[in-house]
């Protein structure tokens, strides 16, 4: 039988040394560089096997043999998102409840409903682009962070940030990269020695309640909305809608994770693409000519539209 190949590491620390903590998707590939496409690392005693071909991702997200692994950072973000889909145990019955629930709204019919509105954030920011002048300097990421943060909640929530108007970062911004920050520091330490720090405690504390009254003010405010069930965005259909197989809605708790689950994974994924896809379409301008050749192609001048069809 073969042995999956694990670089040497050190005694209780394991193989964590090789990995900087502000560059850990870096560090992975530099280890996937060394070791192969197929290798296992030591976390602090835990195993953890990391591929990277697309052949080995192929195998691994065959969805009829799929389940869920909750590994250390994802169980220690259950504080943030609870048992939202991104943190919860394949087993937890609001998973499957939110799963069947939301599974549609993801789907061809439900990405078109969304598209007028990604527009209207896109267009946003590429006036405003075009009003900085050619010879201006735009800071990609973070701008990309407004688009896709307000086309999320936008899309999502019918909730307008406005971060693309505003010099600040919406707050929800800087208290979860904090929260996310200090999730991915406790799951680097000792199980529970991460809780024994009090200040960096009471600063998770506060990013937590942060995203908690931007979770509640949405719930809220759409309670109260007379429309409440006609908007058919997901925030309507978490709130209404009952599951095929439990006859049950989702509990409020559940919907407020489930807004900071979409917030969070769904805008801090999408800019760092964005951004990437940005910086590598300037470096290869003959990408960047036959793209935007062929933008212009399909839509010219026009404003674009979604080409989905079905339903
Ligand atoms: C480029 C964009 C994106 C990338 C690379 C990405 C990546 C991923 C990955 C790798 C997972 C699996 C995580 C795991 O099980 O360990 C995941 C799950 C998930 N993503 Fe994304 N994602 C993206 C965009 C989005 C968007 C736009 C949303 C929501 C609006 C979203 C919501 C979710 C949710 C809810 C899950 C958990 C699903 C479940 O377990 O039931 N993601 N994503």
């Amino acid at each position: 039988m073969a042995t999956i190949p694990q670089p040497k590491g050190y005694p209780l620390i394991g193989n964590m040394a090789e990995i900087d903590p502000n560059a850990p998707v870096q560090s992975l590939m530099r280890m996937a560089r060394a070791h192969g496409s197929l290798f296992r690392f030591d976390a602090l005693g835990q195993g953890i096997v990391v591929v990277s071909s697309q052949a080995l991702i192929d195998e691994l997200c065959d969805e009829t043999r799929f389940q869920k692994a909750l590994h250390r950072p994802l169980q220690e973000a259950r504080y943030v998102a609870g048992d939202g889909l991104f943190t919860a145990y394949d087993e937890e019955p609001n998973w499957g409840k939110a799963h069947r629930l939301l599974m549609p709204a993801f789907g061809p019919l439900g990405l078109r409903a969304m598209f007028d509105r990604m527009v209207d954030i896109a267009e946003q920011m590429m006036v405003r682009w075009e009003r900085f002048g050619e010879n201006a300097t735009i800071d990609v990421a973070d701008n990309m962070t407004r688009l896709t943060l307000d086309t999320i909640a936008l899309c999502a929530f019918d909730y307008r940030f406005n971060s693309l108007y505003q010099n600040e970062m919406h707050p929800f911004v800087a208290a979860m990269v904090g929260g996310l920050d200090e999730t991915g520091r406790r799951a680097r330490l000792p199980a529970g020695a991460g809780k024994l720090m009090l200040l960096r405690n009471r600063r998770f504390e506060a990013d937590i309640k942060v995203l908690r009254d931007v979770s509640n003010r949405l719930i809220e405010e759409r309670l109260q909305d007379p429309r409440l069930g006609e908007r058919g965005d997901l925030l309507d259909r978490m709130l209404t809608a009952k599951d095929s197989e439990t006859g049950l809605t989702l509990s409020r708790e559940n919907v407020g994770y489930q807004i900071i689950t979409f917030l969070v994974a769904g805008h801090e994924t999408t800019s760092g693409m964005l951004s990437f896809a940005t910086w590598l379409l300037l470096t290869h301008p003959e990408a960047l000519a036959k793209a935007s050749a062929h933008a212009t192609r399909c839509w010219g001048a026009r404003r674009p539209r979604s080409t989905i069809s079905g339903g």
